[in-house]
């Protein structure tokens, strides 16, 4: 999606900086050319030799330059780019932004630009919560200037809150899917996908149900990244509070049985994505009425769902090419989910921990294990929507041999 894509990256004066220089290699990996223009503030923290050295181009900073502006290069700069990424996007520069401030190179660009801006906001939390920086965001959104994260967690400065840099790997997410939203089409073009997301609710009467901690967020997300690359994605979700993902068919059940019934409809496809928990059982024998709070607590009777892991994963006519799993364990993950994946005939399973502590199930973040005939590959703990990124990208490649 970055291949031969011009991205003019500016980097303002936030401890943040420290993060570019993985960017630049991680958008250079993906083909992309990169120019960076530092800010004073920037340059505090990444020098212009660290910034040229990494992207193969001159790195600049000086808006009243003699050589560099006997061509208006300023002007050039902005031309050029398919793109504007200012990461880290200070307060300062955000404030400007919004003012029209060119007082700078960084800032001149902005302003004399007409190209698509992407901001990475990151700061302290209380200067992302001052009413100044969000009438700010507010303002820079309604111009449509995208804005990624900030995330919550431990800052730089030592406190803990929003302002935190979005993930490298989110800004990439987020750069691929602005270039796949303007070219219409993708590498997954033309190939069906089938994802499941959510927890199910599995009614024990009319007013109660099991369920589990599952948010969806995975889920959703891969159906995201799926649809991003092209693919013709059905969302088979349990109930969440996740929004509909952009461009995808969205088919809501409650139980694992609709569920079932609902995967059964939208195969055939080319790609089955189970990331729901589905609930292992249902309440057997419910009268259709509500249990009556009486003397004793009654005994609830649990029935075996459906697998429908295992039933899609049957090998036969009709089979998607590709059935990618999810094990959610509290023990022993590796070598269950290898047991996973060879018991249910899928061919990749993505395990992750969800024991106490692990935060998977409400979190945005995962540490996932992609267990394939290959073997085992540990990812780095990232985002739900970098694992969804990187496993639509591992899709496309099975796509590119397979389909
Ligand atoms: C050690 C240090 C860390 C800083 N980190 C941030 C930051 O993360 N975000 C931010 O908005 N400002 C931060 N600042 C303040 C900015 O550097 C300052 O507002 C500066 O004027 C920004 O200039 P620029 O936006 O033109 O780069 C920091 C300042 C210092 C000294």
């Amino acid at each position: 999606m970055l291949e031969n894509k011009k991205i003019l990256l500016i980097v303002a004066g936030g401890i943040a900086a420290v993060k570019v220089p993985d960017l630049i290699r991680r958008l250079r990996e993906r083909g992309a050319s990169v120019t960076c223009i530092l800010t004073n503030g920037g340059s505090q923290f990444i020098t212009p030799l660290t910034l040229a050295s990494l992207s193969g181009n001159m790195a600049y900073q000086d808006l009243f330059s003699l050589t560099e502006e006997s061509e208006m290069g300023h002007i050039r700069l902005c031309r050029e780019a398919d793109i504007i990424l200012v990461a880290p996007a200070t307060a300062d520069v955000m404030a400007k932004m919004t003012v029209g401030i060119a007082d700078d190179l960084a800032t001149t660009v902005l302003l004399a630009s007409d190209k698509p801006v992407i901001i990475a906001p990151s700061m302290n939390v209380m200067m992302w919560t001052h009413p100044a920086t969000q009438t700010n965001l507010q303002t820079l959104k309604t111009r449509e200037v995208q804005v990624i994260g900030p995330g919550t967690g431990d800052l730089a400065c030592g406190e803990i809150g929003d302002g935190r840099m979005a993930e490298v790997s989110d800004i990439i997410a987020t750069l691929s899917r602005h270039f796949q939203k303007s070219r219409g089409d993708g590498p997954l073009k033309g190939c069906r996908a089938v994802v499941t997301s959510g927890p199910t609710h599995e009614p024990i009467d009319p007013v109660r149900y099991i369920t589990n901690r599952s948010s969806g967020k995975q889920g959703h997300a891969i159906a995201t990244a799926l649809a991003n690359f092209g693919a013709s994605v059905t969302l088979v979700t349990g109930p969440t509070s996740e929004p509909n993902p952009d461009g995808t068919k969205v088919v809501n059940v409650q139980t694992a049985a609709q569920m079932m019934k609902a995967c059964g409809e939208a195969l055939p496809a080319e790609i089955l994505v189970c990331a729901a928990a589905v609930a292992d059982w249902s309440v057997a024998g419910q009268t259709g009425q509500k249990i009556k709070k009486g003397v004793k607590a009654p005994a609830l009777k649990l029935a075996e769902n459906p697998d429908i892991l295992a039933t899609f994963s049957k090998p036969g006519p009709g089979r998607p090419t590709l059935v990618v799993g999810f094990a959610a364990e509290t023990e022993n993950l590796i070598t269950n989910a290898q047991l996973k994946r060879a018991s249910k005939n899928c061919d990749w399973i993505v395990a992750n921990d969800v024991s106490v502590g692990s935060s998977v199930f409400s979190g945005d973040s995962n540490t996932v294990h992609l267990v394939t005939a290959d073997g085992v590959e540990s990812w780095p703990t990232m985002s739900k929507s970098a694992v969804a990124e990187r496993i639509a990208e591992r899709i496309v490649k099975f796509a590119n041999k397979n389909l």
